[in-house]
């Protein structure tokens, strides 16, 4: 099989990351796309010769990180046609234009996915399947660190500072935090994605953006006492004829808004347009693993845009029975005993009960519980069973209780 040779530019957190996962998923990349991917060289201060690797391969991803020497290197890799993928964003929000000039000029692709709100793929979404839509409104929580700390804020009721600590702790911030608590990270990732959503130049240096430093436990407080959640929001919005803002600064948050309710070091992208109305896309925004998947994409998006669905690969079993967790409605008569002989049902099919509520007295006697996660198979077995004894007044119902927590 033909080889398609990726040269590498950067091996720190996400470079390493990309390097790995090439070599996991290559059978399954040269399946979908008949060409088997392969790095042809790693470069990084220490080893590696730019010219070298540029000669020797059919694509540059460029994870260096930095506007020198990463712009020449990018610039230079294009005008010798060889497609580009980065996740610089502080590259392309500063020189942008000037690169995807360069990529129309030379008549090849420059993939950046990895640049914005890390695996979530919003400029796919943007360039691809919203082509069409008219934006009016993007907001967006595109800095995991900073929403991991105001998260932990909100929750744990600790200070700035404790939280930023906490972050760095678990690698969610670097050593020197300014980029993202300062909001310039963010606004950077704003720039870029107002350029796409708006098919306008913005660049960094024109958004204005606020940090999360001066945030005190008792804004959280006041937040939380209103129902409101305190959030680092970027938005891009046209606001008159012919005008946009682009900004980044703290906002409260009505608790219904989707971007509420996104926690931790998590993103999300809320695309709102009258054609589509609003559509809210979330997951982990950094991370090397993250970051080198989406990056990864974007070299197979390269490499072949497939004409078609793919053939598929695989022969995977679909099953039926899985394990889920419940909650269990049922109307009862108000009477001893009920509880142990629901519980007893519930634990010979292997059910284990996580909460009970007695609810209502005489003829309005209900019981509600959720069970932990089982077969359903088993599950439905127990409730079939219950559904015999005589003190319900009705056929118990069952609905399933999706439990999972991304935190
Ligand atoms: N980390 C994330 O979660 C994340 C998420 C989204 C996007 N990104 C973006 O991905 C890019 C890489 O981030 P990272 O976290 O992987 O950075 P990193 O860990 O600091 O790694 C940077 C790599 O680039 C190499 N490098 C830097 N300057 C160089 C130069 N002048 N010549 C040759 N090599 C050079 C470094 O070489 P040495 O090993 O010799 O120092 C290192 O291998 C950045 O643009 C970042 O904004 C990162």
């Amino acid at each position: 099989m033909t080889a398609f040779k990726v040269g590498l530019l950067g091996h720190g957190n996400v470079g390493a990351a990309f390097e790995t996962l090439l070599a996991e998923r290559a059978d399954a990349v040269a399946a979908t796309t008949g060409l088997r991917p392969e790095l042809s060289g790693v470069l990084t201060r220490s080893r590696g010769d730019f010219d070298e690797i540029l000669a020797g391969s059919d694509l540059i991803v460029e994870l260096m990180g930095g506007l020198d020497p990463a712009r020449e290197y990018v610039l230079r890799a294009m005008a010798a046609g060889k497609h580009v993928v980065s996740a610089n964003k502080q590259l392309l929000s500063q020189h942008g234009e000037e690169l995807w000039a360069a990529a129309r000029e030379h008549g090849v692709q420059l993939r950046f996915e990895g640049a914005v709100a890390g695996v979530i793929p919003v400029i796919r979404v943007l360039q691809e399947s919203l082509a069409a839509a008219h934006i009016e409104r993007i907001h967006g929580i595109v800095n995991g660190t900073t929403n991991y700390i105001l998260s932990e804020m909100a929750s744990n009721g600790v200070s700035y500072e404790e939280a930023l600590a906490g972050a760095q702790a678990l690698g969610y911030a670097e050593a020197d935090p300014t980029d993202d608590v300062t909001g310039r990270d963010a606004a950077a990732k704003m720039a870029i994605i107002a350029r796409l959503a708006f098919s306008t130049p913005v660049s960094l240096d024109q958004v204005r953006y606020e940090g999360i430093e001066h945030i005190t436990a008792d804004d959280m407080q006041y937040a939380s006492d209103l129902g409101l959640g305190l959030k680092l929001i970027g938005t891009a919005e046209r606001v008159g004829s012919g005008q946009i803002s682009v900004r980044v600064h703290p906002a409260f948050l009505n608790a219904e808004h989707p971007l509420a309710s996104i926690h931790g070091p998590f993103n999300a992208v809320t695309i709102e347009s009258p054609a589509i109305t609003e559509i809210t896309l979330s997951g982990p925004g950094a991370g090397g693993p993250q970051t080198a998947s989406a990056v990864l994409g974007d070299v197979i998006s390269a490499m072949i845009p497939p004409a078609s669905t793919a053939e598929t690969t695989e022969a995977l079993e679909i099953v039926e029975d899985v394990e889920s967790a419940f909650y269990l409605y049922m109307e009862v008569a108000d009477r001893p005993g009920v509880l142990a002989a629901v519980a007893l049902l519930l634990g010979e099919e292997g059910a284990s009960i996580k909460s009970v509520v007695q609810k209502g007295l005489g003829a309005k006697a209900r019981l509600v519980m959720v069970v932990h996660p089982l077969l359903e198979s088993r599950f439905f077995a127990a409730v079939d069973r219950i559904a015999t004894l005589d003190f319900l007044r009705s056929r118990p119902r069952a609905i399933r209780v999706i439990e999972e927590e991304f935190l």
